[in-house]
């Protein structure tokens, strides 16, 4: 790609009450070129070169929150999904800003294509964005995710987990909802795995909430069970199930085929190894409508 080569040109932005340095080059249109600060909007993303500009456009703009429907709410924590089709200049601008934190994707110029999830925290002001991911509407094969991020002021406090559970838990509602899991693995539930490549802190965080959703169902199941078996269950691929338990050696090759291993000890020592188990998605607070 052409832009692995450009040179970073916005080196920090505004968006409500935080300043960010940036981490990498984004396309702006060739208007922004020169500046190295923009200030955003941080409801509706518009992104001006000027203070004041950004203070006029407060002064009208009348989102709260992302424009779109909200679909989860717990506690102080909103979830609300935004169709890129609805809400062009939204997801456009919503790229833009995600990309200044991706260093390997490619902006999505046709947004009309995906729904984007956006996570807020919410108090008197407003709903104010944490991070998101985005998903392409009509995926046959897995939920594709086309992007995840977690606003450099809010990582490492366990919305990326969040945000990799939602994701999922948004193929896979059966596996949520029930309490059985094991009941329900032949149902509707879509496999997905992210967009490849994978950063490496996109890695760290699938393999980790991959190992916990993983490593729980084999401490609490009795007798066999197959990789497709877990695929159906937890909506994870069967690839990347197999990657994750071939990287904590419990899986064996015997007579041509793949057994897991699954000594409860191992198995708690993988799962402490894996850290916090990050934000639950408390799936009674969703409020879920699939996209039509
Ligand atoms: N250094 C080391 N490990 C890190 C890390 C860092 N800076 N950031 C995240 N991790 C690992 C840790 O294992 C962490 O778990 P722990 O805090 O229990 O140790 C785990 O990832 C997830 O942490 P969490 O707080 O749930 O994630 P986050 O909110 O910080 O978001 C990303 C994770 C990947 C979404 C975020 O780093 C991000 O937006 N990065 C830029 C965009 C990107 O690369 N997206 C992925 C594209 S595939
Ligand atoms: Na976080």
């Amino acid at each position: 790609h052409e832009e692995f080569t450009k040179v970073k040109n916005i080196a920090t932005i505004e968006l409500g009450r935080y300043e960010i340095e940036t981490w990498y080059f984004s396309p702006f249109p060739p208007e922004y070129n020169d500046s190295v600060k923009l200030y955003f909007c941080e409801f509706c993303l518009n992104f001006m070169k000027r203070k004041e500009q950004l203070q006029r456009h407060m002064r009208k703009c009348d989102l709260k929150h992302p424009p779109g429907d909200e679909i989860y709410r717990s506690g102080t924590l909103s979830m609300f999904e935004v169709d890129g089709k609805k809400n062009k200049v939204y997801g456009q601008n919503l790229c833009y800003l995600a990309k200044l934190f991706l260093d390997h994707k490619t902006l999505y110029y046709d947004v009309d294509l995906f729904l984007f999830y956006v996570l807020c925290e919410c108090d008197d002001r407003g709903c104010h964005m944490v991070g998101y991911f985005s998903k392409e509407k009509h995926s046959e094969e897995s939920y594709n995710l086309a992007c995840i991020l977690t606003l450099p002021p809010y990582q490492r406090k366990g919305y990326g987990k969040f945000l990799i559970a939602f994701l999922v838990s948004n193929g896979s509602l059966n596996y949520w909802r029930q309490e059985d899991a094991y009941e329900l693995s032949k149902k509707e539930g879509k496999v997905g795995t992210p967009e490849r490549p994978l950063s490496d802190l996109g890695l760290l965080s699938y393999r980790g909430y991959w190992t916990r959703v993983l490593l729980d169902i084999l401490k609490k199941h009795k007798g066999n069970i197959s990789i497709k078996e877990l695929s159906d269950m937890t909506a994870i691929k069967a690839e990347d199930i197999l990657t994750t338990l071939q990287s904590l050696e419990l899986i064996q090759y015997r007579k041509g085929q793949h057994v897991i291993c699954a000594d409860p000890k191992v198995l708690d020592r993988h799962l402490k190894a894996a850290g916090r188990g990050g934000l639950e998605v408390d799936v009674s607070k969703l409020i879920w409508t699939p996209y039509k």
